[in-house]
């Protein structure tokens, strides 16, 4: 059988992409009433960082260790994938003494030569293109405090980056609709624009784009890698910031989202974070227990004898 990845939102079926869901809803319950879930003793994930991360490395880290396995975190800076090593070469070795890898990269098509010489499973945790592991956690944040998103309406303002394509396969597998608001020029991957049809439409005006709207979401207007496209992306994205007047023109129901790092007074407004209608700190623990639930599922438990 061959291996099983983490990739995209695509590389599963919508079904197995509501169990995972739906595991992390139970798995975030067993923690808290402090029952212990170790199905992963003994097993190791490798966590390859090749850009910044907060959330991505401790909700990985602390959850394979609440699995009863570990984690190592390895820098390109400390290893010999920064000095050239090549990156099948560097997979075969890796995914001979780990049981699964975790890479964070700018070029998507890094993660698929890594997982085409690896004999364990790859999960994506970022890359230029999609951010698939945050919206495992943004799925199961909407159906704790909304239950089902299929058939609702999401919006999306911001830049057209690696969350908003993700949001896109979301949609496509969640079955629900998602509006784009993003500056001409900022759209979303036009493949997967065309793989949605109906489920996405694309406007440059962000109250069109709110209308109706169950969710709202925005992320940072440069992202890791743009640092240089800072300033003249800050000046064009400015009419795109989400704030409370803004939130007031969607559905009475609407919860806002974001992914996090946040930077206030520019995507957002400075109160944003703190309205009644956010469940940011929710969607952030969420990845520990969404990716828990990732994790039991494509790493191999271990076998008492
Ligand atoms: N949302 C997210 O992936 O955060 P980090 O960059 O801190 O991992
Ligand atoms: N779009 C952002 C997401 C960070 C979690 C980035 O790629 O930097």
């Amino acid at each position: 059988m061959s291996i099983r990845h983490f990739l995209s939102m695509m590389d599963y079926t919508p079904d197995e992409l509501k169990g995972l869901v739906r595991r992390g809803m139970e798995l975030k319950d067993l923690r808290r009433r402090g029952e212990l879930v170790q199905p992963l003793k003994g097993r190791i994930l490798g966590m390859i960082f090749e850009k910044a991360s907060t959330r991505t490395r401790v909700s990985f880290e602390a959850g394979m260790i609440q699995l009863g396995g570990q984690a190592i975190f390895l820098s390109p800076r400390d290893t010999q994938l920064g000095r050239g090593e090549p990156i099948g070469d560097s997979a075969r070795v890796l995914s001979s003494m780990l049981d699964a890898v975790m890479i964070r990269t700018f070029a998507h098509q890094t993660l698929l030569d890594f997982a085409a010489h690896s004999r364990v499973p790859v999960i994506n945790g970022l890359s230029d293109d999609l951010h698939p592991c945050q919206l495992l956690a943004d799925m199961q944040t909407f159906a704790e405090h909304r239950g089902s998103i299929a058939g609702k309406t999401a919006a999306w303002i911001g830049d057209g980056n690696n969350m908003c394509n993700s949001y896109i396969e979301a949609a496509i597998q969640f079955g629900f609709h998602l509006n784009v608001a993003c500056p001409p020029g900022y759209e979303p991957d036009e493949r997967l624009m065309a793989r949605a049809g109906d489920c996405v439409r694309v406007t440059h005006d962000p109250r069109d784009a709110v209308a109706g709207a169950h969710l709202v979401t925005t992320d940072v207007w440069a992202s890791m890698g743009q640092e240089k496209e800072a300033s003249e992306r800050l000046a064009l994205f400015k009419p795109y910031q989400v704030n409370r007047a803004l939130l007031d023109a969607a559905a009475s129901d609407v919860i806002f989202m974001h992914c996090l790092p946040a930077h206030r007074g520019e995507e957002i407004s400075e109160d944003l974070l703190d309205d009644s209608r956010s469940v940011a700190w929710d969607q952030a623990e969420n990845r520990l227990h969404a990716q828990k639930a990732l994790l039991e599922m494509l790493v191999a438990p271990t076998h008492t004898a």
